[in-house]
Order: C-alpha cells, then sequence, then structure tokens
C-alpha cells in the first residue's frame, strides 16, 4: 500500500460519547427522538444517555486504539456540546474535551479525522426549522468557525457531513429519522441549503487553516437491477441519480445529475439554483471524496412511487449475507473506479465508512467473540480497495466502521460493527477476532 495510505478506524458523537447533558452540553434532535421515543420507535426505547461512555473514558479508549496500529481515526464533534443552543455561546469544557480527546490521538499517532456532523443538531437550531431554514448557512459558518479556530492547528482533515441522504432524505423526505418532517419537497430544498453550507465552510476553512482538507462522507449504496428484465435496468440510472448520486454529483461534477433534476422539475420539488451557487459549486472542488460503502442495493421496477418523492421501485433482499449484511464487493470497486473517472483522477477518495454489523452477537463461555463473519466482509472489502490502488487510482484511505460496539440510532444496542465488543451494563470492552486480524492487516500492509 502506499506510504501515506490511511488504515483507519470510525466512530460518531451520539453514538458512542453519552454524557448527554453534562458540563453545559445542549440538547440535541437524536437526545430528543430517543427520549420521546415510544412503541420501540427506537428498539426497547433505548437511548446514547450513557452509550459507551466515551465521554469519561476517552483516555483509556484512545490508549489502546494505540495498540491496534491504525493511523487515522475518524471521530465527529457534537456541535450542541461545544454551542448548546447551535448559535451563540460557547462551551469551553464542550472544546476542553474535543482537545483532549484530539491530542490523545495525536500522542498515540493517529491523525484525527474530524466530521463536523453526524446528525446530531442541536434541538435549538431544529426548533427554528434545521436545514429547512436558510439561515442555517450562517449558523453552520458559526460553528465552523469556533472549530476551525480552536483545531485548525491540530486536525489537517475535515469532514463537513456524514452522510446527507440519511440527515437529509430520512430526517426531511421519507425515512422517519429525526426531525421526521416526511415532505420530500422540503428535504429537497433543505438538502441545497446544507450543500451551500457544505462550499461556503470549504472556502473559510482554506482561508482560515491554510492546506487544511475537506470533503464528505457521501453514503453510497449504489442501485443495480434485481432482475435481467429490461425494465429493472432501465429504472437504475434514474434510481441512483435520485438517491445517493444526488450529492455524490455535487461533490465530484459540482451540479446536481441533470437526469434527477428534470425528473424533480416535472414532479414540482425543484427549488431555485442561483447563479451564484452555481459558481459556487463549481469553483470550489473538494479536497477529497470520501465514500462509506456497505453494499449495492438491487431494485426492481415499480409503476406506482413506493413512497413520496421519486421510488418507482422496490429494494429486493438478496440472499447472500456475511454477519447482518448484503455483501457486494464489486459494487465499492465500481464506485471507486467511477468517482475516479467522474473527477478525472484529479481529486484524492477515501473509504471513510466500511464495516459488517450483525444483530445477534454475544462473547461465549470463554469470555471471547468469533467473528468470522467480519473478517471475511472486510477483507473482500479491503481487497476491492488495494485492487483499486493497484490500478493507480488515487485512494488514500480505508476506515472501518466501527471501532467499538455503539449506538445504533433507531436501532439501538441491537445491532454491533464493533471491532472491540462493549458490554453496555459494565462498560467492559473486549476485542472480537476481527480487532486482531485488523490488527495484522495493517501490519502486513502498512508501509511505515
Ligand atoms: C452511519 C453510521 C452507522 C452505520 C451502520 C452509517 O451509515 O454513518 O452512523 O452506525 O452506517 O449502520
Amino acid at each position: 500500500m502506499r506510504k501515506d495510505f490511511f488504515f483507519g478506524v470510525d466512530t460518531s458523537a451520539y453514538q458512542v460519547e453519552g454524557a448527554w447533558n453534562e458540563d453545559g452540553k445542549g440538547e440535541s434532535i437524536w437526545d430528543r427522538f430517543c427520549h420521546d421515543a415510544r412503541d420501540n420507535k427506537v428498539y426497547r426505547n433505548e437511548n446514547a444517555d450513557v452509550a459507551c461512555d466515551q465521554y469519561h473514558r476517552y483516555k483509556e479508549d484512545i490508549e489502546h486504539m494505540g495498540t491496534i496500529g491504525v493511523n487515522a481515526h475518524r471521530f465527529s464533534v457534537s456541535w450542541a456540546r461545544v454551542i448548546p443552543s447551535g448559535t451563540g455561546k460557547v462551551n469551553e469544557a464542550g472544546l476542553r474535551y474535543y482537545h483532549n480527546f484530539i491530542d490523545e490521538l495525536i500522542k498515540q499517532g493517529i491523525e484525527p479525522f474530524l466530521t463536523m456532523y453526524h446528525w446530531d443538531l442541536p434541538q435549538a437550531l431544529q426548533d427554528r426549522g434545521g436545514w429547512a431554514n436558510p439561515d442555517m448557512v450562517g449558523w453552520w459558518l458559526e460553528y465552523a468557525t469556533v472549530l476551525f479556530r480552536e483545531f485548525g492547528s491540530k486536525v489537517k482533515y475535515w469532514i463537513s457531513y456524514n452522510e446527507p441522504c440519511v440527515f437529509i432524505m430520512g430526517g426531511y423526505g421519507n425515512i422517519g429519522f429525526p426531525p421526521c418532517m416526511r415532505n420530500y419537497k422540503t428535504a429537497l430544498a433543505a438538502g441545497h441549503i446544507a450543500m451551500k453550507a457544505h462550499f461556503e465552510s470549504v472556502k473559510l476553512l482554506h482561508k482560515m487553516v491554510p492546506g487544511a482538507k475537506m470533503g464528505i462522507a457521501l453514503d453510497m449504496v449504489p442501485r443495480v437491477p434485481a432482475t435481467d428484465k429490461q425494465e429493472d435496468i432501465d429504472i437504475v440510472p434514474l434510481a441512483n441519480d435520485t438517491a445517493f448520486y444526488w450529492f455524490y454529483n455535487v461533490m465530484a461534477k459540482g451540479e446536481y445529475p441533470e437526469r434527477a433534476v428534470k425528473e424533480y422539475e416535472k414532479r414540482g420539488y425543484m427549488f431555485e439554483i442561483t447563479d451564484y451557487d452555481r459558481a459556487l459549486f463549481k469553483n470550489n472542488p473538494c479536497d477529497f471524496i470520501g465514500i462509506n460503502y456497505y453494499s449495492t442495493a438491487a431494485v426492481s421496477y415499480n409503476p406506482e412511487p413506493v413512497t413520496d418523492g421519486f421510488l418507482h421501485y422496490n429494494i429486493v433482499p438478496r440472499a447472500e449475507k456475511l454477519g447482518g449484511m448484503e455483501v457486494d464487493p464489486d459494487g465499492l470497486r465500481n464506485i471507486i473506479r467511477k468517482a475516479a473517472a467522474d473527477t478525472e483522477g484529479k481529486i484524492p477518495i477515501i473509504v471513510t465508512e466500511n464495516g459488517c454489523g450483525s444483530d445477534c452477537e454475544c462473547l461465549d463461555e470463554n469470555g471471547e467473540l468469533h467473528d468470522d463473519y467480519r473478517i471475511k466482509y472486510l477483507q473482500l472489502h479491503s481487497q476491492a480497495v488495494k485492487d483499486c490502488v493497484d490500478e493507480g487510482i488515487d485512494v488514500r484511505g480505508y476506515f472501518v466502521w466501527s471501532y467499538w460496539d455503539l449506538f445504533e440510532w433507531a436501532l439501538g444496542s441491537s445491532w454491533r460493527f464493533g471491532l472491540i465488543y462493549v458490554d453496555y451494563e459494565t462498560q467492559k470492552r473486549t476485542p472480537k477476532d476481527s480487532w486482531y486480524w485488523y490488527k495484522q492487516y495493517i501490519k502486513d500492509n502498512k508501509v511505515e
């Protein structure tokens, strides 16, 4: 592997930190959503008030991370810990926590990859409309200014958002994640506000922290035809453009995919794109393309829209699985190749997430966890990345989701993705077999 390759692991603030209201932290939309959840809208009505208790255990946790040999860790900052009401007063204790956290990473020789937003919007901003309010651009830049000023001397790699399709389409469109708006037109407009905020913050970062790099961790679930029927094949391009390629295209080519724009225009969903916006997107390319990849999704044509928005297809479950996950490493190969082609090889690519979840994992009688399915899954996907590097594509990193088991959003503690098992009662951490596998993999592939 190339010398500057990042072998990383991931987490996000809400999923690991706990301490949901300690030391001045404000409430986030996920705090509110889980606290209000009834009837198993969140698994067993759980919440991440404690999660992995990382707020109190970060030092031992990062020290332990030092022993696996990773040279990068992607984590996120909780906006509401840093600015409890989203705008205005800054919480010094929150800043101190992230300074300590980052310092600990650096001490272990681990490059911090800082995600600024992994879905946990301050509730106070949601009360003012959240991403659907055009003022979000200004609120975002205020938050960005604080982060760049505080951490710019320590953090070189920045990720503005984790998975815009999830928090925008999922939160404002058709999935039912907070704020559960369920209005596709609003979702598309909110997505445009988020894109504007992203590009303005790229400009700001380059001004405030010369040499720093910013991208987005894009959720990529490429659609593939479920059968070889012509109608299934024909639906794929539009199915992709109206879903995960919607934001990807903006990152890779500086514009929304034309086919989807036309479709949305027909349905009266489109929002205004000004000349200023067009120039902003075109003239400020991101510094890297982040790809979060788990699998492709097989689609079959449905003449009726399945939900609000454009969804003339059903997702068809496939048989082959490892753990609880469908497996298609070729999908990762293809999406990396596509990103390289779309950007004419000019923008580096980082696989910012890849991992294998399971909904039935526990320690055996010897206190061990033999997750050979996860090892197999990671072998297949890391090989796909390696193949792309060998083809000469500029891929700079591979991050495993997740380092520890953590709070899996609406699925709560029922799904586990970690290389390390966490007993949420005792907070005891136990490396799984996959932890030892990844440690060896890094040793064999890292060029010192
Ligand atoms: C998200 C993570 C999540 C993981 C597994 C990703 O899409 O970024 O927060 O835990 O998938 O579902």
